[in-house]
């Protein structure tokens, strides 16, 4: 099939190479120039495992082109994906003017039908915002001197990709969601997903939008949840991880989602997590749950700074590794990242911060200042009063410890992910602090 993805981040640009890799004909349009520019010499201007590749491939072979013309993007394509940015405003709510510029572009620029599919994450009801965009935009058609209109839907299509392994998550996903209101739509759209091989999860509009608002915000809920446990398990000597490890052997609850640590960040949860108390709000619900979710994950960075200043007593002059600086591993992705809040806290109270992060680098180079950037994780550790791990990458884990203590002037590791052994370390003259590890530490 002919599709167009409008806007190449990190959501439009991996559905726009896997639909090319599933053995459609693809046109990304975004309307920035240089990422256009570098895209269409094959440079993917982020890092996600297998996407550049993939690229490669299928502009080789023609089969993915790239457009700062939103109008020459739809031209040929029945199917056009939204995938443009929606920034949180100040107060939580998102920000959709991206998308409303996009659904006039296309609405100025249509000739024939279309289905505009919402691939970005966005308040439940948009749809009917983006259709009637459309109505209000359409160019008058004549045809024997009548008046004709245009025909075209508008569906919902939201995507679970995480960041790291989305092209992966893109080829295997659990379940596709598709929130439409008419047949046309919805078999437009399971064609385009047929290679696939998936469950199909066939609703409304407005359900399909609720379903991406409720699986991140559950998601978000988990990971709170095991943080205040985590909080608890510290205080009576019990050892979180155990505790996951039992809980998550239950069908019902699973393993996953259940990792303590410094809490959520990302481009995703923490907006998502506003967005959906903004809308709950604005729909006259008081969503106190997820109010608290984002209170917990806000609370989990502040008492990791509080038991770093604990125990290393004077904070002043200190010098402090960084090991890991993403929001997570494997991307090389610096939004809502819990280390900017740490290392900003850390260097107000005059710490000297030496960090390295595999990726993530030249993007946390312009956000932080006063940051000592190192080659490897050993080059941060030299002459340090503490190591945080605060990005659990698997290149720590084959770190060699021994080397890194004997660099180190002080042997103490604070562990934002529970990600080492408290154990191993402690035996190699670690002293150890984890997230609600109290029976470990
Ligand atoms: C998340 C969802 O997992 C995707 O399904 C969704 O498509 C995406 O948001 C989106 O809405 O675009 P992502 O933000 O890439 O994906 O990352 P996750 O792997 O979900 O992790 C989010 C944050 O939670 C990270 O900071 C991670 O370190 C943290 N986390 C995750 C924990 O603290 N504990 C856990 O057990 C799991």
């Amino acid at each position: 099939m002919d599709v167009a993805i409008v806007g190449s981040g990190y959501v439009g640009l991996v559905t726009a190479v896997c639909l090319a890799h599933i053995g459609h004909s693809v046109v990304c349009c975004d309307n920035n120039e240089d990422k256009i520019k570098a895209l269409k010499s094959g440079h993917v201007p982020i890092y996600e495992p297998g996407l550049d590749d993939l690229l490669a491939k299928y502009l080789k072979s023609g089969r993915i082109a790239f457009t700062t013309s939103i109008g020459e993007a739809a031209k040929k394509a029945t199917v056009i994906f939204i995938a443009v940015g929606t920034p949180s405003k100040k107060n939580g709510d998102a920000d959709l003017t991206y998308i409303e510029n996009v659904a006039r572009e296309i609405a100025k620029n249509m000739d024939s039908y279309k289905l505009l599919v919402e691939k970005s994450t966005v308040p439940a009801q948009t749809g009917d915002r983006i259709a009637r965009t459309i109505r209000l935009n359409l160019p008058a058609r004549h045809k024997q001197g009548k008046n004709v209109t245009l025909e075209f839907d508008v569906a919902s299509n939201p995507e679970f990709l995480r960041e790291g392994s989305a092209v992966e998550d893109f080829m295997h996903p659990d379940r596709i969601v598709i929130g439409v209101e008419s047949k046309r739509a919805e078999r437009l759209l399971r064609e385009v997903y047929k290679p696939l091989k998936a469950t199909v999860v066939v609703t409304n509009l407005a359900t399909a939008e609720m379903i991406k608002h409720a699986s991140n915000s559950f998601l978000a809920t988990k990971i709170s949840f095991i943080n205040s446990v985590a909080q608890i398990c510290e205080r009576v000597g019990a050892d979180v991880e155990k505790v996951a490890e039992g809980m998550g052997y239950d069908k019902r609850i699973g393993r996953a989602f259940l990792n303590a640590g410094i809490g959520y960040g990302g481009s995703c949860f923490p907006k998502d997590v506003d967005a959906f108390v903004c809308l709950a709000e604005k729909s006259g619900y008081d969503f106190k749950i997820l109010k608290s979710v984002r209170d917990v994950n806000e609370h989990q960075r502040e008492s990791f700074i509080r038991l770093i200043e604990d125990k290393l007593w004077i904070i002043k002059d200190k010098t402090i590794a960084v090991w890991g600086l993403a929001f997570k591993s494997n991307t090389d992705d610096m939004r809502s990242a819990a280390s900017l809040t740490v290392i900003e806290a850390l260097q107000n109270e005059g710490a000297n911060i030496q960090a390295y992060d595999p990726q993530a680098m030249p993007n946390a180079k312009k956000m932080l200042k006063g940051v000592k950037f190192c080659h490897d994780p050993y080059a941060a550790a030299k002459g340090a009063d503490c190591l945080l791990l605060l990005t659990e990458w698997d290149e720590f884990k084959q770190a060699d410890m021994i080397k890194t203590r004997e660099l180190m002037r002080q042997a103490v590791i604070f562990d934002g992910r529970n990600f080492f052994d408290a154990k191993v370390l402690g035996e190699l003259g670690f002293e150890y602090y984890g997230i609600g590890r109290g029976g470990n530490a």
